[in-house]
């Protein structure tokens, strides 16, 4: 490397939530664009993996998973885990850590507790921080704050911490969406992601059982009115300057994009999407407007609603940690915008550097 010595990448993979494969996934990609040859002049790397019990796993064990040398077969790891077991900040080797590129998804990585946790390693990382992090993942907090600004979305109720099993509070609720909504509506957990506890529902008997399973994962659920939409995503990475990627658009065969649409069917994606010029400034314009307004930089992934028929454009949601997949669209989009995945990678690492 020209003036200096090669960065240290703390790579954090795996994790708590729900999306722990998902996120094993990203990390094999990230891992091995950091290790291409143009990166290894550049960059070493050591990984850092979380298992679904919340234990950390040292820095070869981690890359043995990454390599595919171990499985993570859930009860395996949990016997190495007995004997390797680490209390981060006692036992990790961070030091030689330059910049932490953490890549959870979901609760306890997406949301900001991992950034706390970073943040007392007084170490740059790759994303934004706490704050951003946090608002990003709570989709009652981010739509507020996309209402104050008039951005525009889809109609929607919150309900926190209503009780179901109260006949009289079940009603009011039921009543309230009857009400003020049209069917077919999402019910969501506010804190989720990947479809997990989503339920598209398309009349009144169906509203309980999805408000249930929402609440299995978040006690705080919003519902939004369901429209007939296409799905475009927009890729923003920088700081203090904000870029954003090619637009682009995905094509699936089921009804609505839930887990397995996202992770097990052969999807379609164009980039750039089919869409008027005047749309996509329109959608690059707001995928900014809607970062600066939640402190979210480094990188993320705004999705938009196009409704069909009018063209209406409705912001659905920030992913602040998007995901790197072979088959993402994170990555997609930015190789059709003249980055790919080794250029990508390393210009993450220049923006938390302030490079
Ligand atoms: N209001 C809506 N109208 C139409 N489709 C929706 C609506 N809300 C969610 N969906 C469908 O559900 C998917 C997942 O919803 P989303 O809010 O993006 O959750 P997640 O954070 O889990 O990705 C969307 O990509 C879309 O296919
Ligand atoms: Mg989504």
């Amino acid at each position: 490397m020209i003036g200096g010595k090669k960065k240290c990448i703390g790579l954090i993979f795996g994790g708590e939530s729900n999306e722990h494969e998902v996120s094993i996934s990203s990390a094999k990609t990230v891992f091995q664009a950091f290790n291409s040859e143009i990166n290894k002049q550049r960059f070493t790397i050591k990984a850092f993996y979380i298992s679904k019990f919340g234990d950390w796993l040292d820095s070869d064990l981690s890359e043995k998973i990454l390599v595919g040398e171990i499985k993570n077969n859930t009860t395996k790891i949990r016997g190495i885990l007995n004997q390797e077991r680490i209390n981060f900040l006692d036992g990790i080797k961070f030091k030689n850590v330059d910049v932490w590129f953490p890549l959870l998804h979901g609760s306890n990585g997406e949301d900001g507790s991992i950034h706390g946790l970073l943040k007392f390693t007084k170490k740059p990382l790759v994303g934004c921080g706490i704050l951003g992090s946090a608002l990003g993942m709570d989709k009652i907090l981010m739509k507020s704050i996309f209402s104050n600004l008039k951005l525009p979305q889809v109609n929607y109720l919150v309900f926190q911490d209503e009780d179901f099993n109260n006949e009289e509070i079940k009603n009011k609720v039921i009543n309230e969406i009857l009400k003020k909504l049209n069917f077919p509506v999402f019910v969501k957990p506010s804190n989720s992601g990947s479809s997990l506890g989503i339920s598209k529902v398309k009349n009144e008997s169906e509203i309980l059982q999805a408000l249930e399973k929402a609440r299995e994962v978040d006690q705080r659920i919003l519902v939004e009115e369901g429209l007939e939409v296409r799905e475009i995503e927009c890729g923003i990475i920088g700081k203090s300057k904000l870029l954003t990627s090619e637009i682009g658009e995905v094509n699936y065969e089921s009804d609505w994009y839930d887990y397995d649409s996202k992770y097990y069917s052969n999807n379609q994606i164009i980039i750039p999407a089919e869409i008027d010029p005047k749309i996509t400034k329109e959608i690059k314009k707001i995928a900014i407007q809607s970062c600066r307004a939640l402190n979210i930089s480094g990188f993320a992934r705004v999705d938009f609603f196009l409704e069909k028929f009018t063209n209406k454009i409705l912001l659905n949601e920030i992913n602040t940690i998007p995901g790197f997949t072979k088959n993402s669209m994170f990555p997609m989009l930015w190789k059709a915008s003249g980055l790919n995945i080794e250029q990508l990678v390393a210009k993450l690492v220049n923006i938390s550097l302030d490079l």
